[in-house]
């Protein structure tokens, strides 16, 4: 038996493929053996073993994470609807693993009380998901969608930020129509549903047109640390006990800063905040 192991990369992830090659003698090993048990046998002798697929889509590979873990959630029909009208907000951002959490972190919101207000809301694929799956008006909620809807407000990006190539990064997905200029389509997306409010200018200058007086929900996704810093702390008073803190980018490659900030300021009121392999962040008020 010849083993041949080599290494390379598939959507910049170190990838191993083993060649096994062996010549069988059948008589030897006996005629009641399957050709399944053999290579099972093979493998484990060579110090591998052999994992059994969910049964969904077997390999978990987009937005930064590949996994052969169990993402039945993803033949969820509820979940595809969601999916589906998110992708109608905003097209296909491929980040199903991602608004999984924000459906499961919003249907957990919704049994508290207390209204859902999410801070950098773009096209609003990750709300528009959460409205279809919760039935939106019969929640008797509001939902405050707070954005400039013309992308980063420069005055609220860190100095390091800036250094990283944040604002180069903002102009890219303004010109290619990734982050939204203007309400219009926006206000269209959204018409649907009547128990929401859109408030449009830079966090943290229209934080007080917040009129919640209880917040179950808090998705924070404006790519920059400041003006998320700025809604958690305003906001930390009206969030009830148990409310859900998502944090979009985390740990997401490339926005180290949102993740120092928010670890300070997590740790400032003696919480922690768990980092997820989708590059959220979520911590639950306690
Ligand atoms: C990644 S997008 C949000 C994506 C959205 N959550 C979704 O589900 O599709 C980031 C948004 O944050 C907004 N943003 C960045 N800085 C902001 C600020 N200081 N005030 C308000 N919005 C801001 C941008 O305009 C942009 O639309």
């Amino acid at each position: 038996m010849k083993l041949l192991s080599s290494r390379n990369f598939v959507a910049g992830f170190p990838v191993r493929t083993v060649r096994i090659y062996c010549n069988i003698d059948v008589q030897k090993i006996g005629d009641s053996m399957s050709l399944k048990t053999i290579l099972k046998t093979i493998i484990e002798t060579s110090g591998y073993s052999i994992k059994k697929s969910s049964g969904v889509e077997s390999f978990y590979d987009r937005d930064g994470l590949q996994s052969i873990h169990n993402h039945d959630f993803m033949r969820d029909p509820a979940f595809i609807e969601a999916y589906a009208r998110g992708v109608q907000a905003a097209g296909n951002l491929d980040w199903h693993w991602r608004v999984h959490i924000g459906l499961w972190a919003a249907f957990s919101a919704s049994k508290l009380d207390g209204d859902f207000v999410e801070c950098g809301v773009n096209r609003g694929f990750l709300s528009s998901a959460i409205m279809q799956y919760l039935a939106w008006d019969k929640t008797g909620k509001i939902f405050y969608l707070l954005d400039t809807f013309a992308g980063l407000d420069e005055r609220y990006v860190s100095a390091r930020e800036i250094d990283s190539g944040t604002l180069v990064h903002n102009e890219t997905n303004l010109a290619s129509g990734h982050y939204v200029s203007g309400t219009d389509s926006v206000k269209e997306n959204f018409s649907e549903w009547k128990n929401l409010k859109i408030i449009e200018g830079s966090i943290p200058e229209t934080l007080p047109e917040i009129d919640a007086k209880q917040v179950a929900y808090l998705h924070l996704d404006m790519n920059c640390a400041p003006p998320e810093i700025a809604a958690f702390e305003y906001l930390w008073d009206r969030l009830v006990s148990g409310a859900f803190v998502l944090l979009d980018d985390y740990a997401y490659q490339g926005y180290a800063e949102q993740k120092y900030a928010m670890d300070s300021a997590a740790a400032a009121k003696d919480l922690k905040i768990v980092s997820l392999p989708t590059g959220q962040g979520l911590l639950i008020k306690s």
